[in-house]
């Protein structure tokens, strides 16, 4: 069981004010969506929980722990994985490598290890049905299986959070079906879910709840099941939008 809990983080950058006093929480077998435009500042709250950035103020609190991550390998440490907007991974290596790259005190991976880690990444695969071959070219591979390499590469570490920053936008529409079961067989087996984007149909299929960014702020919360397309545009983008989808459906 993990319990993530994010309060009053502000971070600034010089006079950009890209997170201002946020509360966000989310726990095991839960989905949350982090709704919001370009540059609201969804990647910098995430990259604050996953431990690239530090906040200026607020608090992280992980199982009524609060903690202080000083560098990613804390998040990890305390549970926490974030499968990045832009992919980090090396192209020339295997997926195995890339999955235990950062993870070895030596740098270099002997047989028996390398076999033992493929082992891993195969048991990891198949159940979450993460299908990937560990022993491919990572660059040979299609987006959309280089980004299941990234989220065996956070389960290979025991994450219990995981964020998912706009995953979707380099996907198929097959992919993201895909990536959705993912997700639900994820949260099934009690990991807790931060999935970041601005696709309104997206949150509202697949989340437990939503929180709205605007301009640094969360500006709303959201019930998935009952919210409509254009309140939650209407939230996001600050003020009323006219959907022409919407319009037609109804
Ligand atoms: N390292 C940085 N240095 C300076 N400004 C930054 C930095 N990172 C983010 N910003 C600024 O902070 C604000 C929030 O950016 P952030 O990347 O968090 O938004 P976002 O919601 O993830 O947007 P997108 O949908 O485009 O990914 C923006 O104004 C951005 O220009
Ligand atoms: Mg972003």
């Amino acid at each position: 069981m993990v319990n993530v809990e994010l309060k009053n983080i502000s971070k600034s950058f010089g006079p950009v004010k890209a997170n201002q006093d946020i509360n966000i929480k989310v726990k095991s077998g839960e989905i949350l969506g982090l709704l919001g435009e370009n540059g609201a500042g969804k990647s910098t709250l995430m990259n604050i929980l996953c431990g690239l950035y530090r906040p200026d103020t607020g608090k992280i609190i992980i199982n009524n722990d609060e903690k202080n991550f000083k560098n990613p390998g804390d998040a990890i440490d305390a549970g926490v994985g974030m499968v990045h907007q832009h992919f980090m991974l090396v192209p020339i290596f295997t997926v195995t490598e890339n999955v235990v790259l950062g993870n070895e005190e030596t740098g270099k991976l002997n047989h028996l290890k390398i076999n033992e880690s493929e082992q891993k990444v195969r048991e990891i695969s198949e159940k979450y049905s993460l299908l990937v071959e560990p022993k491919e070219i990572t660059e040979r591979l299609p987006v959309g299986t280089q980004q299941r390499v990234e989220i065996i590469k956070v389960l290979f570490r025991s994450a219990e959070l995981i964020i998912f920053d706009e995953p979707t936008a380099v996907l198929t529409p097959q992919e993201v079906k895909e990536l959705f079961n993912i997700m639900n067989a994820l949260k099934k087996s009690g990991k807790a879910i931060i999935f970041i984007t601005h696709k309104l149909h997206e949150v509202r299929e697949v989340c437990d709840s939503i929180s709205i960014l605007r301009s640094g702020t969360i500006v709303g919360d959201a019930d998935p099941k009952k919210v409509s397309n254009k309140e939650l545009a209407t939230l996001m983008v600050g003020r009323p939008v006219n959907l022409s989808l919407e319009r037609k459906k109804k």
